[in-house]
Parts: C-alpha cells; sequence; structure tokens
C-alpha cells in the first residue's frame, strides 16, 4: 500500500517574500532622495546591461499599495523589505529627510493593513553617493560611524510597528564585489587589503545596528544579519566528506561569520586572508560579536567539496554542463540550503535560522493568455523546499523562508533582463501578472507544505 507522507513545516514556520528598496522602488529622484552609489554606477558605459538604471524600477514608490495587496490576496504573512538610506539622510548624515520617513511610515502601515508582518533590512547595497565621495564609502570606519545614527532613526521612527530588523544584506557584495571585483557600485578594484578593510567597516555598522536595535527598539524587537556564505555542500554524506565540508565552510566564509559569532579574526580568517588582513581596534570585536537574535542566510546555489589532503578538503569545480539557472552562476544545487543551514547551527549553533532569500533568475517571456508558465523557477523552488523541510527534519532551526523576488525587478549589473519574481512585471505599462510559480507558492503558503 502506498502511504503518503506529506512534507509538512512546523505550524508556526514563516513564510513571505523578500525585495530590496533600490530594486523596485524607482523614484531616485524624487522627494528629496539623493543618490546612491547605485544610481551613479549604473550611468557609467558599460558597468550595467542596457545601462539600466534604477530610476523607475517597479514604480513600487508609488504603487506599493497596489503591490501589497497583491502580496497578501497570494497568501504571504511576511515581507521582507528594505529602506533606502539615501531617502532617509540624502547625504548619509545629519538631517533627516521627513518625506522619507514618511513614505516608509505609509509603507509599513500598508504591510500591517494586508496582515503582513514586516521585516526590515536596514541596508541593501544603496549607499548614499556622498559618503562614497566624502569619506571613501566602505574603505572608512566613518562610513559605520554614520550607520549608527542612521538605524537609531529607523528604529526609532518605525520600531512601534516592526519588531524584525536584519542589519545588512550580503557583505560580500557590497564590498568583495564593489571594491575589490568592481562587478557591483562603487565599482573600485582596491588591493587585498583595502577589500578586507571594507568587510571590517560593513561588520562595524551591523554592530552600531544591533546596538540601536538593543537601545531603541523596545519590547518583542529582534535583529539579525543577512549573510550569503558559500554553501559547501558534501559530495557523499558521510563522516569524512562531511568533515570536509564544514572545515571548507568556515574557511571560505571566515571573513563574516568568524568575526561575527567567534568575535576575533580567527585561524581561519588569517589563512584566508594573509597578510592583507583588515586592521582593527581592540574593542571593535566587542561591538561586531554582540548576539543576535537570527540569523538571515541567502542561498542560491553550492559548492561540492569532499575530503583531500593536504588541507583537509577539495572544492570540486562544477562542469560546464551542471544545470544552472538563466544565471549562469546559479546552479541548481538544492542541498546548498540543507547543507548551509546545517553548517551555520552546527558551527556557530545559531539560535535561529532564517532563509532570508532563495530564488530563481531566469528571462521569461511575457505572459501568453495571462500565463507565464515558469515551471523552471517552480521545480528549482520546490527542490530547495524539499531540502529545506529535511534540514527541519534533522533539527536545524529554521523559522521561515522568504521567496526571492516577488516580482520581477532590478538585477544590479544584469538589468532588467534577468527576472527573479515569482510575479511578472511588464515595465512598459508596470502591469504585474502572477506567474505559475506564483499561484504555487501560494498554494504552499496555504497548506505549510510542499505541493
Ligand atoms: C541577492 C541579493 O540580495 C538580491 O539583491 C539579488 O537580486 C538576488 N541575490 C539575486 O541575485
Amino acid at each position: 500500500m502506498i502511504q503518503v507522507r506529506p512534507l509538512t513545516f512546523p505550524q508556526d514556520f514563516q513564510w513571505g517574500f523578500a525585495a530590496a528598496a533600490p530594486q523596485i522602488e524607482g523614484a531616485a529622484f524624487e522627494d528629496g532622495k539623493e543618490p546612491s552609489v547605485w544610481d551613479t554606477f549604473a550611468r557609467i558605459p558599460g558597468k550595467v546591461l542596457n545601462g539600466d538604471t534604477l530610476d523607475i524600477a517597479c514604480d513600487h514608490y508609488h504603487l506599493y499599495e497596489k503591490d501589497l495587496a497583491l502580496m497578501a490576496q497570494l497568501g504571504a504573512k511576511n515581507y521582507r523589505l528594505s529602506i533606502s538610506w539615501p531617502r532617509i539622510q540624502p547625504t548619509g548624515r545629519g538631517a533627516v529627510n521627513p518625506k522619507g520617513i514618511d513614505f516608509y511610515n505609509r509603507l509599513i502601515d500598508a504591510c500591517l493593513q494586508n496582515g503582513l508582518t514586516p521585516w526590515v533590512t536596514m541596508f541593501h547595497w544603496d549607499l548614499p553617493q556622498a559618503l562614497e565621495d566624502d569619506f571613501g564609502g566602505w574603505r572608512d570606519r566613518r562610513t559605520a560611524e554614520a550607520f549608527g545614527p542612521y538605524a537609531e532613526t529607523l528604529v526609532k521612527a518605525l520600531g512601534d510597528r516592526v519588531k524584525n530588523w536584519i542589519t545588512l544584506n550580503e557583505i560580500f557584495c557590497f564590498t568583495q564585489d564593489g571594491y575589490g571585483n568592481g562587478t557591483k557600485a562603487p565599482g573600485a578594484k582596491e588591493s587585498e587589503q583595502v577589500v578586507n578593510q571594507t568587510y571590517h567597516t560593513a561588520l562595524l555598522a551591523h554592530g552600531y545596528a544591533v546596538r540601536a536595535v538593543r537601545e531603541f527598539g523596545g519590547p518583542g524587537a529582534r535583529v539579525g544579519i543577512t549573510d550569503n556564505p558559500i554553501p559547501t555542500i558534501p559530495l557523499t554524506e558521510t563522516e569524512r566528506d562531511i568533515e570536509a565540508a564544514q572545515k571548507a565552510f568556515i574557511e571560505i566564509n571566515s571573513r563574516v561569520l568568524e568575526p561575527l559569532y567567534r568575535g576575533e579574526y580567527t585561524e581561519a580568517y588569517f589563512k584566508t586572508v594573509g597578510e592583507d588582513a583588515a586592521q582593527f581596534k581592540a574593542d571593535d570585536f566587542k561591538l561586531i560579536s554582540q548576539p543576535t537574535d537570527f540569523l538571515g542566510l541567502n542561498v542560491y546555489t553550492g559548492q561540492f567539496v569532499r575530503a583531500a589532503e593536504p588541507q583537509g578538503y577539495e572544492i570540486l569545480p562544477l562542469p560546464a554542463s551542471y544545470p544552472t539557472a538563466d544565471a549562469t552562476w546559479l546552479a541548481h544545487a538544492p542541498q546548498a540550503i540543507y547543507w548551509c543551514a546545517r553548517h551555520v547551527a552546527e558551527i556557530y549553533e545559531v539560535p535561529s535560522v532564517i532563509i532570508t532569500e532563495n530564488g530563481a533568475g531566469y528571462d521569461d517571456a511575457p505572459p501568453v493568455n495571462g500565463e507565464v508558465l515558469d515551471l523552471h523557477r517552480r521545480d528549482y523552488v520546490r527542490n530547495y523546499l524539499k531540502e529545506l523541510h529535511r534540514a527541519i527534519g534533522d533539527g536545524v532551526p529554521v523559522e521561515g523562508y522568504f521567496l526571492w523576488s516577488f516580482m520581477d525587478n532590478y538585477e544590479w549589473m544584469d538589468g532588467y533582463q534577468r527576472r527573479f519574481g515569482v510575479v511578472y512585471n511588464d515595465y512598459a505599462t508596470q502591469t504585474r501578472t502572477p506567474k505559475l510559480s506564483a499561484k504555487w507558492f501560494s498554494r504552499v503558503i496555504a497548506e505549510n507544505r510542499i505541493v
């Protein structure tokens, strides 16, 4: 006899959508907002596909009410949004822009009216350009020192309604990619030492933001960071390969997770960075490693690892035929989500893991007869969810899952061509059409199980 065992999630599991201000809001120069480094970067010829800018994006700044209503209609209970620093403080310091605060007040109120719990990211890469010009941006600790008062402003203004705070999104992308690889804003190509310094400034900013939530967050306030460590997947689930994958995970992700959770730059860090280590002050780590309430993980892809001498592990290159999304960096490796969550639980004993992003980017064609049959995305998400379910079954404390993203949006250097939404956006008319994946995900939420 067949006995079906439904892949049900814990009763209090939090389902939601994730998005970020610069990728959807548009209104890039409206109501007092000054440029971010991304507004500048997008205008450098050759940096972003088709020269796409963030100027209008999904025009969510004006259409947020409709968007949140659709999100609620799809059954989401949580929404991870971000706040634009240059909308709140146009030059990153000093006077607060009242129209910026007004907008986020309205946005948070609209979330609550639609039954959506807001999870607010304080920084999702849109650094005020003035901080880049005046301080050198993340190269300089004055940027972290400016982040403190900004974070306090947010917590004081919105903390009566926002209880879940995420300090920073993906340090790697705005430090390593922004100042080392030059592929993201501000597009610099600095030495390894300077890049490691940008990581350190970011960690300090996180610390200041945690302090702001602890001091001013009020009852029930919680805080964490969203990181995108490279998930290491043991080639076989045997003791030797698992040990190798753990070792690799610690070493290759040591710039962020070790100082956060160990309160110092460790042997693993120095093994990775050598003489290019960041400079720091003795007290920095007290700030950086304050206890947090959850760790947000953005998981899209992973690396296979097997046990090997002399360093204990070998990272296997993915062959050209390994399946990927149209975003070719996004290899389809569902076990990544299981292992990433498990590694942080086992290695750092994080109290709670939240998948703050997971999803897939394809160049979807426009709707035909009102439908976008994105089975590619649906299957990607479904396979990752199965592995997440397995992690929960194995005792990993996973509290929630946010799908990236609600609607198609500005995919950084891939512009508008690369679509991560489960809702199709027609940028010419700003018409939103839920894709097959949205309807399917909506059933998952409603039944609290993989359907
Ligand atoms: C992670 C980033 O946080 C988000 O902004 C981006 O669009 C997705 N990955 C997809 O690349």
